[in-house]
């Protein structure tokens, strides 16, 4: 492997669009310090990405808990001594709950995933995405600049992500910051929505997600993979703060300019 392959830190890499992520970095050559909680398909993930032939490091743990994003961290440090981008795409939907019925402690542990652990990442990430001129990847949604019923803790934390990129390319000129817009992936999350949301979300936002699925619109993550780590790996400096869809014309020419034959 040569020596200039990109360190690339993601949350979330057990499985989904994280998962697939993981392999599609591997697959262009990148060094990985993978993390998510589950320590099992955690491994299963890691040992798919080193037979490209790329070393692989996991932090299981909630990354929730600002020592697990410490510890990517270190764990970048001691092993490759740099990091070159850093995607932060561990997110949970629940609480599914209207504001009347918050129940502040499940908002907490939502904000705390979906939106304090890039907080965490980038107070002990940023000295070596400094050094190495990296980018940041924080994986929001349409939910961030849409108003979904009962979606409150996750419409409010993506939306919070994406001001985050924005303040992040504001305070840091060397780094590139951007919040990426995956669309409607075919995940757990999805199949969650189906189940956890009937009954609970209002009924006509219900019925266009269990729609997505039966109009098979739903995309692969392997698909959407190849423009998060695009970006992780060559977004233009000139993009920092911006919030970007997977499927905008520039990412997709992007995509086509950089990413090598399947
Ligand atoms: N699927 C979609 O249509 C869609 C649309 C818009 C945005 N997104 C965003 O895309 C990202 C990936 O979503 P997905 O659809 O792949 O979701 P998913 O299938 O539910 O996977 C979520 C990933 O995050 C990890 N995770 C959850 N809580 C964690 C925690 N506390 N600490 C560490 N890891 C944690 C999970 O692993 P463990 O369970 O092993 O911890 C898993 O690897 C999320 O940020 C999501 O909000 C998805």
């Amino acid at each position: 492997m040569p020596q200039t392959s990109p360190v690339v830190l993601l949350t979330g890499a057990s499985r989904g669009l994280g998962a697939a992520a993981a392999r599609e970095a591997a697959r262009r050559g990148a060094h990985l310090v993978l993390n998510a909680r589950r320590a099992g398909l955690l491994e299963n993930v890691a040992a798919a990405c080193r037979a490209e032939g790329v070393i692989v490091h996991t932090v299981p743990g909630d990354i929730g808990e600002e020592a697990t994003a410490q510890r990517m961290v270190a764990v970048a440090a001691e092993a490759f001594g740099r990091i070159d981008a850093l995607i932060h795409n561990a997110g949970v939907l629940p609480p599914i709950a209207p504001l009347a019925r918050a129940n502040l402690q499940a908002w907490e542990a939502n904000w705390r995933v979906n939106f304090f652990a890039a907080v965490a990442l980038l107070r002990h990430g940023l000295p070596l995405l400094r050094v190495s001129r990296g980018r940041v990847v924080l994986v929001s949604s349409g939910a961030a600049i849409h108003a979904y019923p009962t979606w409150g803790a996750y419409c409010s934390a993506k939306a919070a992500l994406n001001h985050l990129a924005a303040v992040l390319a504001a305070e840091e000129p060397d780094i590139t910051a951007l919040a990426f817009r995956p669309g409607i992936v075919d995940t757990d999350m999805q199949a969650d929505i189906r189940t956890q949301g009937a009954g609970v979300m209002p009924p006509d936002l219900h019925a266009k997600f269990l729609a997505y699925r039966r109009e098979g619109r739903l995309q692969p993550p392997a698909v959407v993979a190849r423009p998060l780590i695009t970006l992780a790996l060559h977004a233009p400096h000139t993009w920092s703060g911006r919030f970007v869809a997977y499927y905008d014309e520039e990412v997709q020419q992007l995509v086509a300019k950089t990413t090598p034959e399947a």
